[in-house]
């Protein structure tokens, strides 16, 4: 799987391809990473990226033109080994919200090439030549697309077989299809007894069939206080048990199933 980014800050970047998970699956060649500065795509002396607003108003806008450049040189990349042309999304909050199912389309396909916007946004007519798609991270405004690009490619990346040991498999985790889309029970470790709070006692009990029962119920109680919608989502897909739906009918009113909620 290959990611091409188009950003003014580059070294970003790094984090994701030299540190933890991804770092890890990075060595490994599961994945690989080029980034592509519309600067390098520039004429002028400033190798000028950006320029005012038509209309005036605060703030600069991205040149449509070193976009382009950016994303014709990362296509003809790919294309050189073997790729077919990518899918094309930039980063904004405007775009449809990145979630759990998007990073598994995205791991399941060849990447894609991710444009980072900055200042005010990028020219409209790039987005209506070159963008295939828009993804958001989330209802607020990041200064730029970078940080929303990392969090796209990680949260795919972890996906890719072999990303994770078995120990910490993404089956296991929030809203994924083996946990019926529900967020994830709490986790305990070592030492038994913190300040006066033990571990509950199901998970000492080593009875695997109980510890299973338990993480299910936990999972069932958070996500019932906390994303109710993500319930009805798995009862509409025949994911609940009966045991599943005896517990949630035996549960208080929302305000009592989870004190920190
Ligand atoms: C300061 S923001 C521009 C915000 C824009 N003027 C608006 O109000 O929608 C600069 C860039 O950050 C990125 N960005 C900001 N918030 C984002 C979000 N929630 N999700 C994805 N990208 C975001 C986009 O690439 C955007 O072009």
């Amino acid at each position: 799987m290959r990611f091409d980014v188009v950003t003014l800050f580059p070294d970003m970047f790094g984090t994701v391809r030299d540190l933890g998970i991804t770092g890890r699956a990075h060595a490994q060649g599961l994945w690989a990473l080029h980034t592509w500065n519309p600067r390098d795509y520039t004429h002028d002396v400033h190798r000028t990226v950006d320029d005012r607003p038509y209309g005036g108003g605060p703030g600069m806008v991205m040149l449509a033109a070193p976009l382009e450049a950016a994303v014709a040189a990362a296509q003809a990349a790919r294309a050189a080994q073997g790729l077919a042309p990518a899918p094309v999304a930039l980063l904004s909050p405007a775009g449809r919200r990145y979630d759990q199912q998007g990073a598994q389309s995205l791991a399941a396909g060849e990447g894609i090439i991710l444009i980072c916007g900055r200042y005010e946004g990028v020219d409209q007519r790039f987005i209506d030549r070159c963008v295939t798609d828009e993804i958001s991270l989330g209802d607020f405004v990041l200064s730029g697309g970078e940080i929303a690009a990392l969090a796209v490619i990680d949260a795919a990346v972890r996906l890719l077989p072999g990303a994770l040991n078995d120990g910490d498999s993404a089956l296991q985790d929030s809203f994924n299809e083996t946990l019926s889309g529900l967020l994830d029970s709490p986790h305990y470790t070592r030492p038994e007894v913190h300040d006066g709070q033990p571990v509950p006692a199901e998970l000492l009990s080593g009875h695997h069939a109980n510890i299973a029962r338990w993480r299910r119920e936990q999972s069932l109680r958070l996500t019932a206080a906390r994303r109710p919608e993500l319930l009805e989502k798995a009862r509409a897909n025949g994911w609940l048990t009966r045991a599943d739906e005896h517990f949630l009918a035996a549960l208080g009113a929302p305000d009592d199933r989870n004190p920190k909620s």
